[in-house]
């Protein structure tokens, strides 16, 4: 067009007929800067230490060649290490265990299976969240096995794991998939005074729902149990970067949206919990009050307590900054948009035609939201069901608005 332009231009020099018109500048914000470019493995989350150490997880659910390691340190701008060990991470005969009639998830406490998120507390404690659910060759999460399905925390100066939370088969159902987790580590958050964590379920098979855990007591309760505002949203379909993103189902079905309750951030203060299903534009909170009561008509009270934020967009992750606004994805504008929970407002925080699906977001001290952008859409569990993933994946940041920085409750 330009260059049509600059002809005509230059044939029909003085008569002025040539005009631009407005047009969609495609950035916006604050610039964006590439930290990380994964060769390897496939990546979601993203966690970023006090001190400036980066970890990542890769889980093998979404992507069956992820067999090296399911969490990493990000040792150079394009080199990954297995971590906390390379023992951890290589249970012995591998995630699933085919011994079992159908194939079913490892159920090792000790070995990460299939790690859906790393996040760092307030303590400056590294917490990894497995699924217990890997994927077969042929791309079918398997079952979880009890055992399989765990919270386990890491001491960053010891790299050694201190805790290991298991869930009882009555919270992680064996077709629950525990996607992301934050944590409120405030004494008076429970009896124990250790601190809580909140953690989305998003299973594809759809029994969804929000967990609470007690990281005093390793107690832990469901809530929201398929309420709507934890289900996928119907015929809710973005387009990126132009392509259209359906599911396609282990058995082949196209579907507009698969994944329940996903994305999951606290309030600045830690008395509300945000959420959102990547298969919904909807942004949804409770206060956590309702969800840390585990009561004979708790269910009832949270149920009721729900507030719905409206059409924020599509969002995988969600992040919060020390001035309280929340940070959310928008799959098909090429950003990442802020909810302002003290306006309501949703407006954009930055645009670029390198952002597309913003996987996992980790506001950092340094005053940086870091963002992974994984091309989760052209996995082959997406429509038209091949893999057009293009290596390498990216890690980015932006400087995050008005001196915010990451949110400390404790
Ligand atoms: C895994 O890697 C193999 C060998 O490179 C490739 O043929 C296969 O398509 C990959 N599978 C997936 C799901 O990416
Ligand atoms: C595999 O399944 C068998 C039969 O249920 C069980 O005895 C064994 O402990 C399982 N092993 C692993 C690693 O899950
Ligand atoms: C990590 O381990 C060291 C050495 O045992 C200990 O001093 C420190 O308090 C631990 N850090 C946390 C956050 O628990
Ligand atoms: C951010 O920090 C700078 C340097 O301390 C200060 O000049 C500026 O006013 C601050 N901006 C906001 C919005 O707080």
């Amino acid at each position: 067009m330009m260059r049509s332009c600059f002809r005509i231009l230059l044939s029909l020099a003085l008569l002025g007929s040539c005009q631009q018109v407005a047009q969609d500048p495609g950035v916006y914000g604050p610039s964006i800067e590439l930290v990380h470019i994964y060769n390897d493995e496939f990546p979601t989350g993203i966690a970023v230490s006090s001190t400036g150490r980066k970890f990542s997880n890769y889980p093998p659910s979404l992507d069956p060649n992820n067999t090296k390691y399911n969490v990493a340190e990000l040792t150079s701008y394009d080199t990954e290490f297995p971590y906390p060990s390379v023992e951890i991470n290589s249970p012995p005969g591998g995630f699933i265990n085919y011994t079992t009639g159908s194939p079913a998830g490892a159920n090792y406490p000790n070995y990460f299976l299939s790690v859906q998120s790393v996040v760092i507390d307030a303590k400056d404690r590294l917490w990894v969240l497995d699924s217990g659910r890997a994927s077969t060759p042929t791309g079918a999460s398997v079952l979880s096995s009890y055992g399989g399905p765990k919270l386990i925390g890491i001491n960053l100066s010891t790299n050694e794991v201190f805790t290991t939370i298991l869930f009882p088969t009555t919270v992680a159902y064996s077709d629950s998939n525990f996607n992301d987790i934050r944590f409120d580590l405030r004494p008076s958050t429970t009896p124990s005074g250790q601190g809580i964590a909140y953690i989305t379920d998003s299973s594809t098979e759809g029994r969804n729902g929000i967990v609470t855990v007690d990281l005093g007591t390793s107690q832990s309760w469901r809530h929201l149990d398929n309420v709507p505002m934890v289900h996928v949203e119907f015929l809710s379909t973005p387009v990126i970067w132009g392509e259209p993103v359906y599911s396609v189902t282990s058995a082949g079905r196209i579907l507009s949206g698969a994944d329940g309750t996903d994305g999951i951030t606290l309030s600045s203060d830690g008395e509300t919990l945000f959420w959102t299903a990547v298969g919904s534009r909807y942004l949804y909170s409770i206060p956590t009050a309702r969800l840390r009561d585990n009561g004979p008509t708790s269910e009832l009270m949270a149920q009721g307590a729900i507030s719905s934020h409206g059409q924020i967009g599509t969002s995988d992750g969600l992040e919060t900054d020390s001035n309280g606004l929340i940070y959310t994805g928008n799959f098909g504008l090429n950003a990442i948009n802020i909810f302002d929970p003290a306006t309501g407002i949703v407006s954009v925080f930055v645009r670029d035609p390198r952002i597309g699906w913003t996987d996992s977001m980790a506001v950092a001290s340094d005053g940086y939201v870091y963002f992974t952008e994984n091309q989760l859409w052209r996995t082959p569990s997406h429509y038209p069901g091949t893999d057009r993933r293009v290596r390498p994946f990216a890690l980015f940041r932006a400087k995050v608005m008005g001196n915010g920085t990451k949110v400390q409750l404790m």
